[in-house]
């Protein structure tokens, strides 16, 4: 995970969280990632979660082979990466603290700490020295808080990105779908609302020539990095990434499942190549948000419940709208068994997002379905692929 000889890793893995931000399952653990730059002056970026503080000094202490680190850069506040930040300025009392404006109020509020006299408050273009390395500091934020800053290297040309290019997944996780199943499933649960900060650093970004990436989570990235880049620019503008149909539903009785399974081997029949199909109550809601930005063509399906929606889609589609879905083609599936209110609910949930195409075509079952119901599928199968 080392750079190169002079831009070091020093990150942790740790295996036993169970929800990572106390929400996101993360079943093959989480990297946080620290980084340490030897040159004239020493440079150490960001520090790791605060179980880990001992462990990360002790790797810290390796690389630095005596010396005595001249300044921690703190990228982002978020404690997954700050909460060790009194550990190392104890222990190393002569390095200055670098970071933005709005991240040394944080400092203050989370740990009660303040470096009047040994900090360095870095603005937009901000340069600092290291001899032979010349860091660049850009502000990024909302990529994901508003203290957010990354780090341009110029002579290995390194991009430090803080929360951005990050994934779920410790250091030996193995990625059977590849880098792009838990970065897109972190990406949209934890930044995925701040589309248009992360173009805005897109754009910055694009300006510099960049040939490796060293995010605060997952693995350093040194090679194709348009893929990576391009996947972000996918991501951050609310683009569809994978041509198919996303099916989420609930069901109570299996009812409505039957509508959904019917659905899609309607569709398939139809040459729809990709039918993905996800019960909101028994998969990781985090993979189904996801999912459903990947994906351009969305049905959901569930139960009118309390004169409402099943919890499950409820919940749903609260996090879509949290995260600004948009510019998607929406068809819905209602079950009611005296009064079916679920489409109009969903409707009226989805009206917060911009750029939706909701179907005309909606399947309505009264209980169970029926010969209607089979024709209101093929119906809205023809819309949702059109
Ligand atoms: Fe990895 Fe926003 O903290």
């Amino acid at each position: 995970m080392d750079v190169s000889k002079n831009i070091r890793y020093i990150g942790v893995d740790d295996k036993q969280v169970d929800l990572f931000e106390g929400q996101y399952i993360v079943p093959d653990g989480m990297m946080y990632n620290s980084y340490v730059i030897l040159d004239e002056k020493i440079a150490v970026f960001d520090t790791v979660e605060a179980s880990f503080g001992e462990e990360w000094l002790g790797k810290l202490e390796a690389v630095l082979d005596g010396r005595t680190p001249d300044y921690l850069i703190v990228q982002h506040m978020e404690p997954d990466h700050s909460a060790n930040i009194k550990l190392f300025t104890e222990k190393y009392p002569a390095a200055v603290v670098v970071a933005t404006a709005k991240a040394f109020p944080m400092m203050k509020n989370f740990y009660g700490l303040e470096f009047e006299g040994r900090q360095l408050v870095a603005a937009e273009g901000t340069k600092l020295s290291l001899g032979s390395h010349e860091l660049t500091f850009i502000m990024a934020p909302m990529v994901h808080w508003p203290e957010v800053m990354v780090t341009y290297e110029s002579s290995e040309k390194v991009l430090f990105s803080a929360d951005g290019f990050g994934k779920f997944g410790a250091s030996d996780a193995v990625d059977d779908e590849g880098w792009s199943c838990e970065a897109r499933r972190y990406y949209f649960g934890i930044v995925g609302k701040y589309g248009m900060p992360v173009q805005t650093l897109l754009k910055k970004a694009a300006a510099l020539d960049i040939k490796t990436i060293c995010p605060l989570h997952g693995p350093v990235l040194n090679e194709d990095l348009p893929y990576y880049i391009g996947l972000y620019d996918t991501w951050s503008s609310y683009g569809v990434e994978t041509e198919g149909v996303f099916i989420a539903y609930t069901t109570v009785y299996g009812n409505t499942r039957k509508a959904v399974e019917c659905l899609a081997e309607t569709l398939k029949a139809k040459g729809c190549e990709r039918v993905v199909v996800a019960d909101l109550a028994r998969e990781d809601m985090a993979e189904c948000v996801e999912d459903a930005f990947r994906h351009g063509r969305i049905v959901l399906a569930t139960t009118t419940y309390n004169g409402e929606i099943f919890p499950f889609m409820n919940q749903f589609i609260d996090q879509l709208v949290e995260r600004g879905y948009k510019k998607r083609r929406i068809g819905l599936i209602e079950n009611g068994s005296w009064g079916p209110m679920a489409a109009k609910v969903m409707r009226n949930k989805l009206s917060a997002c911009k750029d939706l195409t909701i179907c005309e075509n909606t399947v309505t079952i009264l209980s169970s379905m029926s010969e209607e119901n089979k024709a209101q599928i093929e119906a809205l199968a023809d819309e949702i692929l059109a």
